[in-house]
């Protein structure tokens, strides 16, 4: 059985999606989440773990120190023992030590079809609001292996929906959730299937 840490920063729908496929989904006997951290204390993905009786850990981003914040976060994630780490909705860098600790183990959900749509400032809503605005014909989600940088990483998963000409960001981003919570178990999955 495989440890994951998933860290979030707000509702945490894909830390939802992973808990409940570890539970009774393609997941099950084969990974268990063992810990959430956030950033941000009033996270509702906190409020997911609690639930599920997993260990949820607050860093206060804003009023801490980067580097408190960094050490305490590798110290939570090496504590923990965790073969995996996911990030769900995370929004804050990676701290290098644990970028170099963890090569090839951090996993990334992305709601757009990277390389296009990627890098700083290119998360959440303004996602999808770029991709209308450019009258794309396509979006999707991707799962990529995270490294120092923002979005860029291999690729591991990815799967596309349509853009229709009628679209809002808000229509395009529930159509591509729906994507990101099917693609993000299955990305942990396979990397599991191909951990030595
Ligand atoms: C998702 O689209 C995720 O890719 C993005 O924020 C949205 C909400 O994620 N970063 P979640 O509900 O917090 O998992």
């Amino acid at each position: 059985m495989k440890k994951l840490a998933v860290l979030v920063s707000g509702g945490g729908s894909n830390l939802q999606s992973i808990i409940d496929e570890t539970k009774n989904g393609i997941l099950k006997d084969i990974a268990e989440v063992v810990i959430v951290i956030s950033n941000n204390p009033l996270a509702y993905g906190l409020k997911r773990a609690e639930n599920s009786n997993i260990k949820a850990v607050a860093l206060d981003y804003k009023n801490m120190e980067r580097k408190d914040y960094d050490a305490k976060m590798y110290n939570l994630i090496r504590e923990s023992e965790v073969d995996l780490i996911c990030l769900a909705g995370y929004l804050k860098k990676i701290p290098e030590k644990i970028v170099s600790e963890y090569k090839s183990r951090i996993l990334n959900i992305h709601p757009a079809l990277l390389p296009k749509f990627g890098g700083k400032g290119m998360y959440g809503h303004f996602v999808h609001e770029a991709v209308v605005k450019a009258k794309e014909k396509k979006s999707g989600a991707t799962v990529h292996f995270a490294d120092e940088n923002y979005d860029t990483g291999s690729i591991i998963i990815q799967k596309e929906v349509p853009v229709y000409e009628t679209d809002s960001a808000d229509d395009v981003a529930k159509r591509v959730l729906v994507v990101e919570h099917e693609i993000f178990p299955k990305a942990i999955k396979k990397v599991i299937e191909n951990l030595k």
